[in-house]
Formats: structure tokens, C-alpha cells, sequence
């Protein structure tokens, strides 16, 4: 596929799926049309980018409570993509959340576990226990590095009493803090040690690098600059009323790594303008969403003097998720596709480098394709990952088949909760704007994410394209009832 076509045509996308006629398509009313492949299949790469991030995967969790919690934000960012932790509960189990993440894989370790030189073995036990660790530092009263005690260190007979600094290893080698991963991995490796502690001038305990944290096993992994585990959170379009909450939101803006505005139609002064105090604030960036037209996009991107480096993405559709009934309930919506395509012709025009994120409604992996092929640079879904292992709740059986519970944030179910997340609707008093219901279990997020990238890379091998910049140019048509019907399985048994 050739240079791009669409940064001179103000109407590509919205020409591709007619919107410019009136029509507000949805998924299944296109299909995307082959193109000419010049290369092999081993070729394609679905990398994306949002603002300074880079994520192998190009599918992200949502941030519902029932699809993104601290396992599913871990295990998407492990696999390449990212999870948008929800925000139905208090700011401080956000914090918590974020904090879980962010710790989960980082090859320095901020937080040590340590223990003092006269403290006995069986503290040196608990102490391992309690976090989880096999071994600990060991600092004197200037919180300098003396030793290291591990699990090798402590005795057989539990009836012997021993303090830390006769069992433990002294003056363990050390490095300065800013140490690069490669070279941490040539140290370690040199020293024939599994921990690496960090200090500085002083010889103070800054952190620690073990073995164990710099194993490539996630290749494909979403990190940040230290090599922790990249995280998102749904946030209200609002700063937070009381001190308290507004202290500890302070405190996820300092490790939090993209903030998602979580609202079903964000394009509302009231919602930009709190936005707007928001960024005056913190330092993490912000994918603004949901909208659903040009127009929205537009007002945003030339009316609102958002910081550049703070508004970095916009995530589109309203109405089109499978637990949504806004547009049942309100008449009011915009089709993922269509949204999609409006957003991509104003990003186009006033900013490229804002990405966009199409949110909600895929049912099958050649939406994705579809979604690509629309102008999106990120696909975001509650329904693929509301089914696996690492979503919060638990496994139930009906009819013999194993299911778990997904809700909209709308539903009565979600807002019974608190009142978290009330200002995501224009106005809630008795309105439902969600449902809640049961999913198929369908086990780890890497399967579903291993069969979401097979789709998606096949469906790009076809369309001729080598990568989600170039899926932009895939051909879309407008396809009949019969059509659809044609291309799926039909004519057969079970299958009228
Ligand atoms: P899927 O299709 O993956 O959609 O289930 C997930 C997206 O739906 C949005 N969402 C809602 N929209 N009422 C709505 O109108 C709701 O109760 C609701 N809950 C979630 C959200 O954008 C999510 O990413």
C-alpha cells in the first residue's frame, strides 16, 4: 500500500462509510474489501501509538467494573495492550489499583522490603511473608546498606534464636540509582547474584533489582520508562468535591499513565470545562471520550485550548456498547463505525498526532478490521474480556454452561454500588442506561487477545495492508441484508 491518502481529502473517512449521505453505519453494515498484498503475513505489525505511549496490541480493556481491575490491567498490559482500570468505587481503591499495576512488574522496585541488623530471624520470616519475598535488606540507622539476608540464610533448627546481622551476607555489591536495564542485567550476571540494591552517593537504599524482574517472558509488554507496567483509569469529567479524595486523586495522577475521561457523551461545557480544571492539575495525559461526530471533534480540537501534551486521544461511539441502551432509552447515538469515521475526518484536519480510540460494540475479531479501516488507531471493548479468568466476579454455571456477570455502568446493578460514577449520564434519577447480564466464560484474556490479533492481522493480509496506519486505506462497501447473511455461515443444518 502507498503513501496515504487520506491527509488531502477533508471527507475520507466519512466518504468510506457515507455518512456524508445521511447514514449512521454500523459494523455489520460494511464489509472491507480486498487489496493488493505485496508482502508476507509474517510482515504485519499492529503496533499503535497513543501520545508518547507505544502498545503492541492495539485492543484495550474498558473501564467497567465488571471487565478492568488490577488483574485485567496487569495481564493487558503484559500482553502488549493496556486495561482502563473503572471508576465505580472510591478514589481510594482507584489508588490502590493503580498502585498494584504499577508495582506488578517494574524491573526496580521502589518499595523494598528491609529489616534492621538486631532484628531476629523469626521477624526476618514474617517479614518475608508478609511481602511476599525471599529476601530483604538489611539498613542500619541511617538507612544505609549493610547486608542482604534471604530464605538460604535462616536456620533449620527453629529453636535457635539468631539476630539478622550474624546470618546475613555483609556489604552486598550495589549500584548507583539510574542504572539501565541492560546494564543491571550484565551486573547480575557478573556478581552470580539474584538482587541488586540501588543507593545513593550516600550508600541510602533507593531501590532494588532482582533477577527474577528482568526475565524477558512478556516481550510484547506495554511499559513505561522504568519498565513498569503501563496502566490507564476511567476518571469523571469532574475534579474531586472533597479534600481528602482530591489528595488522593493527586496521588494517582503522580503514577498513573493515561487518564480516560469516562462519560457516555462528553461533549457538554460543563463536562469540557471540568476537563479543562482537570489538566490544569495533574500531569497525566488524557484520552477525552466518548464523542460520536465531526462536530464534536472539531469544537474540541479548536475551540478548547486543551494542552497538547495533555490531550493525546479521543474515544468515540455512544450507544453501541451490548450492555447500552442510551440510544433505547434517549433516542440519541452514534454507531462505533460511524463515530469512528466523523472523529478520524476532524483529527485528520486539525490535529494528526490526537489518536483515536473506537469504543464499544465489537461483537467479532473482523470488526476490529472494520474499525482500523474507519480511521481508529486503538480498539477498546468490555465485551471480548468481560467472560475471562482476569475480570473481577466470580464463575457461575447455568444450564450447565459456565458464565460471568457483565453490567453496563448505567445499569441499576452498577449504580447500586455508590454514586461513583453518576456523573458519567446527563442526568441520573431513575433512568437506566445500561444492562446487566450474563457472558460465556472464555477463560485467559491471552486467548481471547492471541484470537482478537489472529483475526485482525489475516483481516489486514487481505485488505493489503501492512500495518493499522495502512488498514486506513482499506476499501469499505456498504453490504445488504443478503449480503450479510452470504457472508457468514449459512444454508446449513443448524444454520437457515
Ligand atoms: P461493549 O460493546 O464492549 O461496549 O460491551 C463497552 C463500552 O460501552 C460503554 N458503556 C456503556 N454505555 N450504558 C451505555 O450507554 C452503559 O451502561 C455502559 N457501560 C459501558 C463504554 O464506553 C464501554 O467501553
Amino acid at each position: 500500500m502507498g503513501k496515504n491518502n487520506f491527509s488531502n481529502d477533508t471527507h475520507y473517512f466519512r466518504k468510506k462509510v457515507d455518512s456524508q449521505n445521511g447514514y449512521a453505519l454500523t459494523f455489520d453494515d460494511i464489509i472491507c474489501v480486498p487489496g493488493f498484498t505485496n508482502f508476507d503475513p509474517v510482515d504485519i505489525d499492529i503496533q499503535t501509538m497513543i501520545g508518547p505511549f507505544s502498545f503492541k496490541i492495539p485492543i484495550f480493556s474498558a473501564a467497567m467494573d465488571t471487565v478492568t481491575e488490577t488483574e485485567m490491567a496487569i495481564q493487558m498490559a503484559l500482553l502488549g495492550g493496556l486495561g482502563v482500570i473503572h471508576r465505580n468505587c472510591p478514589y481510594e481503591k482507584q489508588l490502590m489499583m493503580v498502585k498494584k499495576v504499577k508495582r506488578a512488574r517494574s524491573f526496580i522496585v521502589r518499595e523494598v522490603a528491609t529489616v534492621h541488623p538486631k532484628d531476629t530471624d523469626v521477624q526476618v520470616k514474617q517479614k518475608m511473608d508478609q511481602f511476599g519475598v525471599s529476601g530483604l535488606v538489611v539498613l542500619d540507622d541511617d538507612d544505609r546498606v549493610i547486608g542482604i539476608v534471604t530464605a538460604r540464610d535462616l536456620p533449620y533448627d527453629q529453636n535457635q534464636k539468631y539476630r539478622v546481622e550474624e546470618i546475613m551476607t555483609k556489604n552486598p555489591i550495589c549500584s548507583m540509582d539510574g542504572i539501565s536495564r541492560e546494564e543491571a542485567q550484565q551486573k547480575l550476571y557478573e556478581i552470580r547474584k539474584e538482587k541488586l540494591p540501588l543507593v545513593n552517593d550516600q550508600n541510602q537504599l533507593v531501590g532494588l533489582i532482582t533477577r527474577k524482574d528482568l526475565r524477558p517472558e512478556f516481550p510484547d509488554a506495554s511499559k513505561d520508562k522504568e519498565g513498569r507496567l503501563l496502566c490507564g483509569l476511567g476518571i469523571s469529567p469532574n475534579l474531586p468535591k472533597n479534600p481528602f479524595d482530591l489528595e488522593t486523586f493527586k496521588k494517582i495522577d503522580e503514577l498513573c499513565d493515561i487518564f480516560f475521561t469516562d462519560v457516555a457523551d462528553v461533549y457538554k461545557s460543563n463536562d469540557l470545562t471540568g476537563i479543562k480544571e482537570i489538566m490544569d492539575i495533574t500531569q497525566t495525559p488524557i484520552v477525552l471520550g466518548n464523542i460520536g461526530t465531526f462536530e464534536a471533534a472539531e469544537r474540541i480540537l479548536t475551540k478548547f485550548d486543551f494542552p497538547e501534551d495533555k490531550l493525546i486521544g479521543l474515544k468515540v461511539g455512544m450507544g453501541s456498547g451490548s450492555i447500552c441502551i442510551t440510544t433505547i432509552q434517549t433516542g440519541i447515538g452514534a454507531p462505533t463505525l460511524f463515530a469512528t469515521a466523523e472523529v478520524a475526518d476532524a483529527i485528520q484536519m486539525y490535529n494528526p498526532k490526537i489518536a483515536l480510540i473506537s469504543d464499544g460494540g465489537f461483537i467479532n475479531s473482523g470488526d476490529l478490521t472494520k474499525a482500523f479501516a474507519a480511521g481508529a488507531d486503538v480498539t477498546m471493548s468490555g465485551h471480548f474480556f468481560a467472560g475471562c479468568t482476569e475480570s473481577p466476579g466470580y464463575i457461575d454455571t447455568i444450564g450447565g454452561r459456565k458464565v460471568k456477570v457483565y453490567r453496563g455502568m448505567g445499569s441499576k446493578e452498577a449504580r447500586s454500588t455508590g454514586p461513583y460514577a453518576f456523573d458519567r449520564y446527563a442526568n441520573v434519577k431513575k433512568l437506566a442506561e445500561g444492562v446487566s447480564d450474563y457472558v460465556p466464560f472464555v477463560g485467559s484474556v491471552k486467548g481471547v487477545l492471541d484470537q482478537l490479533c489472529e483475526g485482525l492481522k489475516n483481516g489486514l493480509v487481505y485488505g493489503g495492508a501492512r500495518t493499522i496506519q495502512e488498514a486506513k486505506q482499506i476499501v469499505i462497501r456498504k453490504i445488504t441484508h443478503a449480503g450479510k447473511i452470504e457472508s457468514s455461515a449459512h444454508d446449513l443444518l443448524s444454520r437457515k
